[in-house]
């Protein structure tokens, strides 16, 4: 079976499986088609979308003391899990590369889509970086990469993707990258922080319904890809942010009862009218948490960067000695 065919099942599999319990839900992951990579950067554009702006100041902030951190010892291997576009990483590459540093740049991504891109955008702007682009889930390319100890690593993670996972999958998550680091291998990872909920609110419920759209191509996917047939305009997107637990969650509403069958999984459910479809959840932190995560986890904080505003985190970890 190819990649591409096994990545396919598991998402018929999470389809089956997400529609017949209840409550319904589906995963995020799956946004992420052509489509889906275009609207996440339509998403990353909206002035309420600060995640993106305060992570690239970061970036752009201590870019020299990350080249320093990230090469002490040596050539290394860059590894970026759930890469994107690349946009903030694209000023790290830019810094490294021009101060002759010795690297290889491996992102990693469930869509090939955003791989190819990235990849091409790369050659043209910086012709002499080494790429090693690889479509592939986190966990599965983790694996893989637990054979893989040549050179030091330093594993990137922008953009707070761990805010997609609930406390144990995210500790599973970093433990899984733990078994794969060795002692002079870094992890530097995005953790958005906990703020005024409105901010927080209208960060994932845009006035121009450009995440509900994103949310909806889920919808969309299936019916393209397992021949269904989602009114997916029938289908609302609703945010919830809880202060108290710092999680924010988004659902798709079916505003209309409807019957969906989906033709290639030979499959029906039915909806009533206000039944949800759990999509994504997008965890906040505060340092305590993150530190907590890292313990469970076998790692430990070396340093914290936050941006001028003080809307976001980047953690850089280190296996817990
Ligand atoms: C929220 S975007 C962030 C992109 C980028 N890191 C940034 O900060 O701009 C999440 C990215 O992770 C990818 N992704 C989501 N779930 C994934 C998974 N389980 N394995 C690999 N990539 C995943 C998506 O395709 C998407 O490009």
């Amino acid at each position: 079976m190819t990649k591409q065919e096994t990545f396919q099942l598991e998402f018929e599999n999470h389809v089956k499986e997400g529609l017949s319990t209840f409550p319904k839900f589906l995963s995020s992951k799956y946004i992420y088609d052509d489509r889906g990579d275009e609207l996440f950067q339509q998403i990353m554009a909206l002035p309420e979308y600060y995640l993106t702006e305060a992570e690239f100041n970061i970036v752009d902030t201590y870019k020299s003391n990350l080249r320093e951190v990230f090469n002490e010892h040596g050539a290394f291997d860059l590894i970026e899990l759930g890469a994107g576009d690349g946009k903030k990483t694209k000023v790290l590459l830019k810094e490294l590369v021009h101060n002759n540093v010795q690297f290889t740049y491996i992102p990693i991504d469930i869509s090939q889509h955003a791989i190819d891109d990235l990849t091409m955008s790369l050659t043209s702007i910086l012709p002499e970086l080494e790429v090693q682009g690889e479509q592939g889930t986190y966990f599965k390319v983790l694996e893989r990469l637990a054979t893989y100890n040549k050179r030091p690593k330093v594993i990137i993670v922008l953009g707070s993707n761990i805010g997609n996972l609930e406390h144990p999958q995210a500790i599973n998550f970093l433990k899984k990258i733990k078994e794969v680091m060795s002692h002079n291998d870094l992890l530097f990872m995005g953790f958005d922080q906990k703020k005024n909920p409105l901010t927080i609110q209208n960060a994932y419920a845009d006035s121009k319904g450009v995440t509900q759209e994103f949310n909806r191509n889920l919808l969309h996917r299936i019916n393209k890809e397992m021949n269904a047939d989602f009114p997916v305009d029938s289908f609302e997107h609703w945010e919830s942010y809880d202060p108290e637990t710092g999680t924010a969650k988004s659902f798709l509403i079916a505003t209309e009862p409807c019957e969906v069958e989906i033709k290639k999984l030979g499959f029906k459910t039915t909806f009533k009218k206000w039944e949800t479809i759990h999509c994504e959840i997008s965890q906040k932190y505060d340092d305590e948490t993150v530190e907590w995560l890292a313990n469970q986890s076998g790692l430990e904080i070396e340093k914290i960067y936050e941006d001028q505003q003080k809307l976001f985190k980047d953690y850089l970890f280190k296996v817990l000695k």
